[in-house]
């Protein structure tokens, strides 16, 4: 299977208060050294395959020019079937669309997190909700076909009826894809910092049961923990990430992965400058994945699809056998409405989704290795 790309864009305007990625809020004149050295990069690598997917992630990938990003993905073989790029509403200009379109772009993501004025305001957000119905227009009229919204729920002070009304504008606009992230306040944050009027698990727990009931009436389908597609829609570039297919990351903070072997680049964008201008690949870490990693990971990424673990698939490569207290786990665990098991695949209920992390640790234990 061709592998996926990811491509690190660090840049943001202004750091929004819930965000803890890599961000720089660095002056226009430090994108185009950035890029120079992120095409340094993937000629260092040696990495020459076709990807099947390019994902510029960030940061927002859409505030430098339109010809940066034309020239990064030229850098690679010709033929990716899916170019996403992550866009922060209000930063996109004529021209940018028309070079995007031109090098391939064909999936645009982008970050409306909420189309509550105060919400985005409160968070640190620079646009406004018109913005985002703004660019949806332009790119459709461009020809963008895959279009995707994020919506942060549980924004501090954020009721039931404002949430409802975010579902209101998916419904009216009908994007290809959403993806829906429950707040995490991380310490790194600005709000990990101070923060203490952020919603209790009962009303994620309520808007999460609300997205997903209103999203299936209006045809979506649920695939993975946080995110919705029409069908033939689905992220083609994150399901290499959930099954666990080979990816390569460039850029500061980029991780990557060849199947059995993961490795990151440093988060440091001065570190990252030294070790390309010293003709240096910026790797700062890497790990083998041993038996008990790969089983861990197996359970975590298999268990966020939808579609489900398949107990045999995970068994036959890591050579474990499930032990009888195994099943009678999984049949509590359906008792309680936390899993479906049809003997081949367990699966998450969507009330099972909120408690993911939980349900995977009581399938993780005991040990399986050591049956
Ligand atoms: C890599 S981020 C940034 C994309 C883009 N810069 C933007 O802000 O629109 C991708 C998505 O992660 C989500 N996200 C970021 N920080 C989060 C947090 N602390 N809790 C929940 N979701 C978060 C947001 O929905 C965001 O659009
Ligand atoms: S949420 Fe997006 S725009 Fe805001 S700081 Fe994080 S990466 Fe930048």
């Amino acid at each position: 299977m061709k592998p996926g790309v990811y491509v690190h864009i660090p840049f943001c305007e202004q750091r929004c208060y819930y965000c803890a990625f890599t961000v720089a809020v660095a002056p226009q004149r430090a994108y185009e050294p950035y890029v120079r050295r992120l095409l340094h990069e993937i000629e260092l690598s040696e990495f020459r395959q076709e990807p099947e997917t390019i994902f510029f992630g960030g940061g927002t990938p859409s505030i430098i020019n339109g010809e940066l990003i034309e020239n990064i993905i030229a850098a690679f073989p010709r033929g990716a079937a899916e170019i996403s790029i992550e866009v922060n509403p209000g930063t996109l200009d004529d021209e940018k669309i028309e070079r995007y379109s031109s090098a391939g772009v064909n999936r645009i993501s982008l970050g409306a997190q909420s189309f509550h004025d105060e919400d985005l305001k409160n968070a640190g957000r620079l646009h406004n909700a018109v913005d985002v119905l703004h660019d949806i227009d332009r790119l459709r009229q461009r020809g963008f076909r895959n279009i995707s919204i994020d919506l942060i729920a549980g924004l501090p002070n954020q009721r039931r009826e404002v949430w409802n009304k975010n579902l209101d504008y998916i419904e009216r606009l009908l994007p290809e894809h959403i993806s829906i992230y429950m707040l995490d306040v991380e310490e790194r944050s600005a709000w990990g910092q101070h923060r203490n009027d952020v919603p209790g698990d009962d009303v994620f727990a309520t808007f999460y049961m609300d997205a997903a009931e209103r999203l299936a009436k209006a045809g979506y389908i649920h695939y993975e923990i946080s995110n919705w597609a029409r069908p033939g829609f689905e992220c083609r570039h994150n399901l290499k990430y959930w099954t666990g297919v080979p990816y390569r990351g460039f850029g500061v903070s980029a991780h990557s992965f060849s199947g059995s072997h993961r490795y990151w680049n440093t988060t440091s964008l001065a570190e990252y400058a030294r070790m390309l201008d010293a003709g240096k690949l910026p790797i700062s870490g890497q790990e083998q994945l041993t038996r008990e990693m790969r089983l861990e990971e197996a359970f975590l990424i298999g268990l966020r699809r939808t579609s489900g673990l398949d107990i045999w698939t995970v068994a036959a490569d890591l050579e474990i056998e499930y032990p009888q207290g195994w099943f009678e786990r999984v049949c509590e665990l359906e008792d309680a409405g936390w899993v479906q098991f049809d003997g081949k695949y367990v699966r998450l209920t969507t009330a099972g989704c909120l408690l993911a992390n939980g349900v995977t640790e009581e399938l993780l234990w005991p040990n399986l290795l050591l049956t």
